[in-house]
């Protein structure tokens, strides 16, 4: 089986900008992966800083570890196997009541896309598992597609997948259970889904919405992202990367919140969603990668970035 330990950045450019790491400042890379970003942020908090990666796929950690090496010494480095749901808990175990950055590269890396046993993928034939963490219990993929109700796995198909043809493909699968395989899902799939115009395999939406499903991806993002931003002493930068739209909804709403808009309906006569104005907006609209970071690297083109600005108390 084919493993491969590489994921290529996104947006590194742009993030150092809205970032702008300063030397002896605390950092959170919440999200940091095979330390792609960890490694651009870590030489610029040279000399004093630290760098908090947190990660819940402990074989990430394992290379993240490996590469910011280089850095003990010249800032203290701490990697954290965690989900960042537990940020603040994460800071005041090491006694932080605030710090100055804080990033989110949302998603699956490269490494899991491409390590083929992991299941995440139908370019390889493998279990359907599909789990960010696998060092702990927790539902998999098959226990989705074999279990779940047929009228379940259209809702769930519809709404993360966003995809037109869930009906179909969710009776496909209850008509083929049981279904073990990323390859005989990915088959059974494009078969119920028929032809597709444009470039995506027709298995794509419903392998996204099983993973978010397995990894409880939008449990909580937004309030996750809104416990970031408390977490940020005044002047500190959050910056989010994400790659679909149910994502960027949930850190448009945080900022959003956070920044005094209202997002009450406009019948109502008084706010109840509890805007407040802790936040200043550093990306009225979401930067996206350039054409040449795309042709680079295609996995980007769907990335969005925003980014905010704590503001004094
Ligand atoms: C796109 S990758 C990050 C890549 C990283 N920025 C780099 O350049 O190497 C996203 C990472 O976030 C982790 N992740 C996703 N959701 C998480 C969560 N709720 N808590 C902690 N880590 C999470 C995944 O395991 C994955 O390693």
């Amino acid at each position: 089986m084919m493993t491969m330990h590489s994921h290529t950045p996104v947006m590194v450019r742009e993030v150092l900008q809205l970032l702008r790491p300063q030397p002896g400042e605390v950092f959170v890379d919440a999200t940091v992966g095979l330390g792609g970003h960890s490694v651009e942020i870590a030489p610029r908090l040279v000399p004093g800083g630290w760098l908090i990666g947190i990660d819940r796929d402990p074989s990430a950690l394992q290379i993240a570890a490996r590469r910011l090496e280089q850095f003990s010494g010249a800032i203290r480095v701490t990697l954290v196997h965690a989900d960042f749901r537990e940020l603040p808990h994460v800071l005041r175990e090491r006694g932080l009541e605030g710090v100055n950055g804080i990033l989110y590269d949302l998603g699956v890396s490269s490494m899991q896309l491409d390590n083929a046993e992991r299941g995440f993928s139908f370019r390889f034939d493998a279990p359907l598992d599909m789990r960010m963490d696998s060092s702990q219990e927790g539902i998999t993929a098959a226990d989705i597609v074999n279990r779940w109700s047929e009228g379940d796995l259209r809702r769930l198909i519809q709404e993360y997948g966003e995809e037109p043809a869930a009906a179909r493909i969710a009776r496909a699968i209850v008509q083929n259970r049981p279904v073990f395989s990323t390859q005989q899902l990915a088959a059974l799939v494009a078969k119920a889904a028929g032809r597709r115009r444009g470039h995506i395999h027709p298995a794509t939406r419903t392998f996204q919405a099983l993973r978010i499903a397995v990894n409880r991806e939008l449990d909580g993002l937004q309030e996750a992202i809104e416990q970031a931003v408390r977490c940020l002493l005044p002047g500190g930068r959050i910056v989010v990367l994400t790659y679909h739209s149910l994502e960027a909804r949930a850190v448009k709403q945080a900022f959003q919140r956070l920044s005094g808009k209202c997002l009450c309906p406009a019948s109502i006569p008084e706010c109840r969603c509890g805007a407040e104005r802790l936040i200043r907006l550093l990306t009225p609209h979401a930067l996206k990668p350039d054409a040449e970071e795309v042709a680079l690297n295609p996995r980007s083109r769907s990335a969005q970035c925003r980014a905010a600005e704590r503001v004094a108390d």
